[in-house]
């Protein structure tokens, strides 16, 4: 049986005033059914790049080499009708901001019914009580009454529940969540990663996980790609790379995440 989504030698070009560069370079990774793959790397280094050619993103010519495969089905090359058909309900994806991601004029509730009248023949009460499944699904307590209700009224932790929602309702094969996290604090930043993480299990969805911090994707991916300025320097089972990376980039940001049981030595330690 074929991966989910097999990513081999993509490379992105864009062009610049010094002529075309290469953004991300001959990156190649896959995701089976039920796995979640973390994409870690410092910013600017091409996560969102790869992320947003997976789902079809990007301005036609951009990626200039390689492949997308979904279920098996290349994707590059597709036209925009097709590629709209894919996004939502064979591969969504969720972003930092969910603000940006939202309408501020609809409530929650219609948002995700438009995205699930979008893909399914359905009528609006079908839509509304699938929307409200979702919200509850996701964890937002009264989802029936907070379905009425409009973004601005939902906290950040909330509203990326809310996203969360809107991008499985359709029940894609394959998720993507491009630091998701990152703009939350650290106590609903664990909260939102359980769930996501929980999700996962639950519905067996295919997961990539984008983040600049490699203690994120610990506790959530089973292998992990690192890239470093457009190109790929590790991939490998978390296990193996955070037991053995090969490569000093993945060594330093390893340094970097802090311990509890890490003491600092004399010199360091200031008040
Ligand atoms: N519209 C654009 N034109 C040219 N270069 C871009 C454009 N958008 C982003 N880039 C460059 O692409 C590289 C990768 O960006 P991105 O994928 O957003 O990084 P990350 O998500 O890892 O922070 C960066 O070096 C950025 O400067
Ligand atoms: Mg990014």
């Amino acid at each position: 049986m074929s991966e989910l989504l097999a990513v081999e030698d993509l490379t992105i070009t864009f062009p610049t005033g010094r002529g075309p560069v290469d953004v991300v370079k001959d990156v190649s990774f896959t995701v089976g059914r039920n796995e979640t793959v973390g994409i870690v790397g410092e910013s600017g280094s091409g996560k969102s790049m790869t992320s947003l050619a997976v789902m079809g993103l990007l301005p036609r010519g951009a990626v200039t080499r390689g492949s997308i495969r979904l279920d098996g089905v290349e994707l590059l090359g597709r036209g925009e009708g097709e590629m709209r058909r894919v996004r939502g309900e064979q591969a969504s994806m969720i972003f930092q901001d969910p603000l940006s991601s939202l309408n501020p004029y609809y409530t929650v509730g219609l948002q995700i019914e438009e995205m699930y009248r979008a893909h399914r023949r359905c009528g609006r009460q079908e839509a509304r009580k699938v929307a409200v499944e979702a919200l509850a699904q996701v964890g937002i307590p009264e989802p029936e009454r907070r379905a009425g209700h409009y973004p601005h009224q939902f906290s950040g932790g909330q509203r990326q529940r809310v996203m969360i929602a809107m991008a499985l309702v359709c029940s894609p094969k394959l998720l993507i969540a491009d630091e998701p996290t990152t703009a939350l604090d650290v106590t609903v930043q664990a909260q939102i990663l359980r769930l996501l993480a929980d999700l996962q299990r639950e519905t067996g969805t295919g997961m990539v996980f984008v983040t600049h911090d490699l203690a994120v994707i610990s506790s959530i991916a089973t292998r992990v790609l690192v890239m470093r300025r457009g190109e790929q320097v590790e991939y490998g089972t978390a296990e193996q790379v955070f037991a053995e990376p090969r490569h000093a980039y993945t060594r330093m940001l390893l340094e970097s995440i802090p311990r509890i049981d890490d003491e600092l030595p004399a010199d360091e330690v200031t008040s």
